[in-house]
């Protein structure tokens, strides 16, 4: 049995995991600091090191117990190191290398955006952790990317396609802001739009060109801004509009929410389609979907991969809401294939704000 201690801080949450041999979570302890940040309206780079500076420890020890192990049970720390914020990814690979020297246990620094697509991997005992089949499409969309990968191991993920502009995420997010429901915005506006009319306004789906399988958001965030406050006379922050958010009734604003979601989602199935195409054409018809990000987690998307997936002869492995979300546990359960491969790093593993790709 081998047990990863996992730490992640790259954005605004702290967290610790414990794992068990890649896929039995023991512990995923996460602190969100939402709180902190609302006000803004986004995160706030050095409110969040400093709030992880305060809690990575108590968030450790908990997981710890939680799991019922010593620091002594532990075989590896792992850390994600990149991509994030420079100043909250610090605090973490700082935790993980004192730990990793202190207990002589080996450093495994991993890529978040990476370890989003072992989170459909993970599960709390006594459930098996479910095992896709490769090659696999995978899916990462988060509040940073929105990429697209042909998968032929879980370490092995070769590019397919990226947003060139926002992220999906990203864009729930300002549509949040744009509809006035707060940060993070995400969550609130999936909920909304589940009381909304989703063909009550007909907002873009931008498919970049008949083979594209990049993304672009921004258009359809300008839409929905025009949709709700009229076209702007002037430019940037001088723009005065014609009608403000807080006009909208409830029903106006869930109508706007569902027809967001319904052209988010749609613009996002759209891309899932071409790529499955483009790797059959390419000879390596995938077996299996791997979704992965904080926008895995949104309901519309989950039941229209659910449904998309078997008829076209692909098993769907969605993370447990609890994994979609940056957490540790996928940072411990992506850190397994690492340390199986021989692929752990030294006490000069840098923080790095950038991703790999
Ligand atoms: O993966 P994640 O926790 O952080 C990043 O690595 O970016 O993703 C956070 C993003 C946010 O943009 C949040 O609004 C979005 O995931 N999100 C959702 C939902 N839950 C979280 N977006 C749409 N529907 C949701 N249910
Ligand atoms: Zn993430």
């Amino acid at each position: 049995m081998t047990l990863i201690l996992g730490l992640e801080t790259s954005c605004d949450e702290t967290a610790a995991a414990v794992v068990e041999d890649g896929g039995r979570v023991r512990a995923n302890v996460i602190s969100a600091q939402h709180d902190l940040h609302e006000r803004y309206r986004g995160v706030v780079p050095e409110i969040a090191s400093r709030a992880h500076l305060e809690r990575l420890t108590p968030v450790l020890r908990d997981a710890l117990d939680r799991a019922g192990v010593g620091f002594e049970q532990l075989d590896a720390i792992a850390v994600g190191n990149r991509p994030g914020l420079i100043g909250s990814l610090i605090v973490g690979v700082s935790a993980a290398k004192a730990l990793a020297w202190s207990l002589d246990r080996p450093l495994i620094g991993v890529d978040h955006v990476q370890a989003h697509l072992s989170a459909a991997g993970l599960a709390q005992p006594p459930a098996d952790p479910p095992r896709p089949a490769f090659p696999a499409l995978g899916l990462v969309v988060s509040g940073g990317h929105t990429s697209l990968y042909d998968m032929d191991a879980p370490l092995e993920q070769t590019l397919l396609g990226r947003t060139i502009d926002d992220a999906v995420g990203e864009a729930y997010d300002k549509a949040a802001v744009i509809l006035g429901l707060g940060y993070p915005g995400g969550p609130r506006l999936d909920r909304l739009a589940a009381q909304g009319d989703p063909r009550a306004h007909d907002l873009p789906r931008s498919t970049l060109g008949p083979d594209s399988l990049d993304f672009s958001f921004s258009g359809l965030k300008t839409a929905l801004l025009y949709t709700v406050r009229g076209h702007p006379r002037g430019r940037g922050r001088d723009a005065v509009f014609e009608r403000s958010a807080d006009d909208l009734t409830d029903a106006q604003r869930a109508d706007l929410a569902a027809s967001f979601q319904a052209a988010a989602i749609d613009a996002v199935m759209i891309k899932l389609e071409r790529a499955r195409r483009r790797m059959v054409g390419n000879g390596r018809p995938p077996r299996s979907l791997i979704i992965g990000g904080g926008v895995s987690a949104n309901s519309l998307l989950r039941r229209r991969a659910a449904e998309w997936g078997p008829p076209q002869g692909l098993d769907v492995f969605l993370p447990d809401m609890a994994y979609c979300m940056d957490n540790a546990a996928m940072i411990a359960g992506h850190a397994f294939h690492l340390l199986e491969a021989g692929r752990v790093d030294d006490l000069h593993l840098p923080a790095v704000a950038s991703s790999s790709e």
